[in-house]
């Protein structure tokens, strides 16, 4: 399979061997071992949204990977002009190797990779982070030595986040508990891929019962971008969904906390009210 674009199109075994291969190019990064393991290829980025941390670790990685990165933002290119998608995944294949898009519709992903002949990569769409689910696998994997068998609480809403993380959590072994409020449940296909699954899922509304003796708590914001006009809503409708000590006592004792960021610290982005 050539495209990277949710994670319930990869096997466990798929996930496994990325986490593995990822920890071998950070190994051999921090030791000064030479992995020029895409030199001379190009990665097109294509930002219809802001990022830091996911703009930052793909054009670093392409250049310790001896590669290029091309950083394209929607407005600034042919892309915020209407130019079909069909016609930019045509042009990317002829002068790139890869692609990486981050934007709104997990469809136009879809599309995108459809006319590609280069793998194209998902860099979070409004459905799917799977890039930052694999690094937070490799995280918790890094310091627990294990995936298989942990237990991990997602506290928030039912979001892009969410949705790759049941997926993954589920697909490599994790027990996976979430609580958000009535009306921001994760999607649909996730969650019926959540109840096929069988076991070591619940959806629950009580963030206290999704913590209980948990290894990894997991939240993220209650808006995400896009939903900036929604946020005075959601505060109020997220209210209780918070990490703090109440929420920690319950977990495991060795309990580690993830959060994606960007951070929107104590509840909220202080200067625009999120
Ligand atoms: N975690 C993450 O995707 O961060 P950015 O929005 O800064 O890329
Ligand atoms: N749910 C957040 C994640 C940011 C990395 C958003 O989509 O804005």
């Amino acid at each position: 399979m050539k495209d990277l674009l949710k994670l319930l199109d990869l096997s466990r075994e798929e996930i496994v061997r990325i986490l593995d291969v990822a920890d071998q190019m950070k190994y051999d990064q921090k030791h000064r071992l030479p992995h020029p393991r895409l030199q001379g290829k190009t990665l097109a980025m294509i930002f219809e949204k802001n990022s830091t941390r996911t703009r930052v670790s793909f054009e670093t990685g392409m250049f310790q990977l001896g590669g290029h990165a091309l950083f394209l933002s929607g407005r600034e290119s042919q892309i915020g002009r209407g130019e079909p998608v069909e016609d930019t995944a045509r042009v990317l294949s002829r002068y790139c190797d890869g692609i990486m898009i981050r934007t709104y519709s997990q469809e136009e992903v879809e599309k995108l990779a459809r006319y590609a002949d280069i793998p194209v990569i998902n860099g979070l769409t409004d459905f799917a982070h799977p890039c930052q689910v694999l690094a937070d696998l490799m995280t918790i994997r890094e310091r627990k030595a294990r995936l298989e068998g942990l237990k991990m609480c997602f506290i928030g809403d039912g979001n892009n986040m969410v949705n790759s993380l049941i997926v993954g959590c589920l697909k490599v072994g994790m027990e996976v508990s979430v609580a958000c409020p009535e009306g921001y449940d994760p999607h649909p296909d996730v969650l019926a891929f959540a109840r096929e699954a069988g076991h070591g899922f619940s959806l629950v509304r009580d963030p206290l019962e999704a913590a209980a003796g948990v290894d990894v708590v997991f939240t993220d914001v209650w808006a995400s971008m896009g939903q900036e006009e929604e946020a005075a809503q959601r505060r109020a409708a997220f209210r209780g969904y918070q990490v703090n000590e109440a929420l920690m006592a319950v977990t495991d004792p060795g309990c580690m906390v993830q959060h994606c960021l960007p951070a929107h610290r104590g509840g909220g982005d202080h200067r625009r009210g999120l």
